[in-house]
């Protein structure tokens, strides 16, 4: 099984878009997917159409210990593990020595033995559930946008990739940094780009070859609560996020 967390503690680069609709592609793929909100935002959970009021969810499964129940069947293939607004307080409840090993422990439960793919959708921080997340991963992807900040930060989050493996998770690789939201070329972009294979360097990975175009038609989809593909599966993105379930495919992680 593969374990694949989409990382940057950066709002904004497209890690929502990017677990739900790889989730999705992969599903319709005739992959066993279980996508996993670790936010507390819900971003994931709310475009998946399931709730995370009245149900169990991930603040159950890391803080109570509690499998029981917390998978919610989808109505797009996967399942999910709903986020919580109340993980917000996880660094404070999990700041124990071992809690950065409480989500791999949890997914060893041969209740999660069945899936083929585990897409984890990671929280904007640097804090204990980014860490968890990247304990229980075999990979890590990196969505990056191409704005005047994109470098900004990437320092701290190679840092805490290679602490994990250095310390709680030597299996881990860092399979990609993907450019999200790629807009018509300016001679901003361009220079930013020109610099990502350095970030990626920083995080002992190389840039992917597939990028994800910016539309209209994310935005859309995310307002109307539709996957990206039920939404139109012919629009730029569309096409691009297919190009790199190819690709991830073709190099093992999906
Ligand atoms: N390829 C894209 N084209 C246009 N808008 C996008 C694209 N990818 C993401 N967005 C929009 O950008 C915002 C941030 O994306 P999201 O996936 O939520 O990022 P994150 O989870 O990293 O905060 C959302 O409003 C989303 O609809
Ligand atoms: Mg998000």
């Amino acid at each position: 099984m593969n374990i694949l967390a989409i990382a940057n503690q950066k709002g904004g680069v497209g890690k929502t878009t990017t677990s739900c609709t790889l989730a999705y592609i992969a599903a319709n793929d005739g992959k066993r997917v279980l996508l996993i909100d670790a936010d507390a935002q819900c971003n994931s959970t709310d475009t998946s159409r399931v709730n995370s009021d009245g149900v169990s969810t991930l603040y159950d499964l890391l803080i109570n210990k509690d499998s029981t129940d917390c998978i919610q069947h989808t109505n797009f293939g996967y399942d999910i593990i709903a986020g919580d607004p109340l993980l917000r307080d996880a660094d404070k409840l999990l700041s124990g020595f071992a809690d950065v090993f409480v989500l791999k422990e949890q997914l060893e439960n041969e209740r999660f033995a069945s899936y083929d793919l585990i897409i984890i959708d990671t929280p904007p921080a640097l804090g204990t559930l980014l860490m968890a997340s990247l304990t229980a991963a075999s990979h890590v992807l990196v969505p990056m946008t191409a704005d005047r900040y994109a470098a900004q930060g990437i320092n701290r989050l190679a840092r805490s990739v290679a602490d994990t493996q250095k310390y709680t998770n030597p299996n881990l690789t860092c399979c990609g940094v993907l450019l999200t939201r790629k807009a018509r070329p300016t001679k901003l972009s361009q220079k930013i780009e020109t610099g990502l294979p350095e970030l990626a360097e920083q995080l002992g990975t190389t840039v992917l070859e597939v990028a994800i175009r910016e539309t209209v038609r994310v935005r859309e989809a995310q307002a109307a609560r539709e996957p990206l593909m039920e939404w139109d599966n012919t629009c730029t993105a569309a096409q691009d996020y297919q190009m790199l379930y190819v690709e991830l495919k073709s190099k093992g992680v999906l």
